[in-house]
């Protein structure tokens, strides 16, 4: 129960990676918000894990609206008084290159992935500078960190999320506010599908080490462990969970080991 008496938001947690999260939270004994756009989900998500005994609640929110991040941390204050822990996890994605994007495709992808999580973000700092106390945890990307094909949009709003991460934890560390990011490898989630087309699920399975996609809980598993006094001394870090993928440099087939 490392998360006990804790509450905590985490955005887009209908479903996906995020619901891995509020489920791996909530089994920690956090008071878990889920907040997403897709409210009807949301509210299924949070009654499926309450059932087994634990507290979630879910709110309809739009993180890219001016005011969702706020409204996220009101709610979050309504429900269980506080708000020790945000997760940013609302994502889309988007695979077109970069001649063929429009400006709409491109807002759109910035609005949700950049500037909604630094809405959540500031609104959830401002909170917790009450009691100096606090962890944000920003899922980013690989496509943040790597210039890969059709990633303009998605890669830049990831790269521009991870460099929040940063000033953020720089800017906040001594008011004992702790934020970290968390960087998947492919993971098989509507959004790994919608951008993962036959040649990028081979070309991933090449060029991960492990020859693998991830699992949900594998990420949650890490931010549990950023969201927990475990990780008290770690700040503006990105934790790669992505089977070696941001480790590897030449890569080809090898021989068993000891098979020369
Ligand atoms: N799946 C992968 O391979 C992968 C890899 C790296 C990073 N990520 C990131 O992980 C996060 C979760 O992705 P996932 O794969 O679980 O995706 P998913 O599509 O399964 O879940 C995303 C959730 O975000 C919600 N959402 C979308 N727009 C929103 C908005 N404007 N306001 C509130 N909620 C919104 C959706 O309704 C959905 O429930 C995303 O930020 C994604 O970019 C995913």
């Amino acid at each position: 129960m490392r998360l006990e008496g804790r509450s905590a938001i985490v955005t887009g947690g209908a479903q996906g990676i995020g619901k891995a999260i509020a489920a791996a939270f909530a089994a920690e004994g956090a008071n878990v918000l889920i907040g997403d756009i897709n409210g009807d989900r949301a509210a299924e998500t949070a009654k499926e894990l309450a059932s087994s005994g634990e507290t979630v609640r879910a709110v309809r929110v739009d993180v890219a609206e001016a005011t969702g991040g706020q409204a996220l941390v009101d709610a979050c204050v309504e429900a269980f008084g506080r708000v020790d822990i945000l997760v940013n996890n609302a994502g889309v994605g988007s695979n077109v290159r970069t001649v063929d994007l429009t400006l709409e495709e491109w807002e759109r992808v910035v609005r949700i992935n950049l500037t909604g999580a630094f809405l959540c973000a500031q609104a959830a700092a401002r909170h917790m500078l009450r009691r100096k106390s606090g962890k944000i945890i920003n899922i980013v990307s690989l496509s943040g960190q790597r210039g890969g094909i059709g990633r303009a949009a998605y890669g830049s709003a990831k790269a521009g999320l991870e460099l929040l991460t940063k000033v953020m934890a720089v800017e906040l560390a001594e008011e004992g506010i702790n934020v970290n990011g968390i960087v998947p490898g492919p993971i098989a989630t509507d959004v790994g599908r919608a951008m993962h087309d036959p040649a990028t699920v081979a070309a991933y399975k090449f060029l991960v080490p492990q020859r693998r996609y991830g699992e949900p809980d594998e990420i949650a598993k890490a931010a549990v462990f950023l969201a927990s006094s475990d990780s008290d001394y770690v700040n503006g870090h990105s934790l790669n969970v992505d089977g070696g993928f941001q480790a590897a440099g030449l890569m080809y087939p090898l021989p068993s080991p000891g098979q020369g």
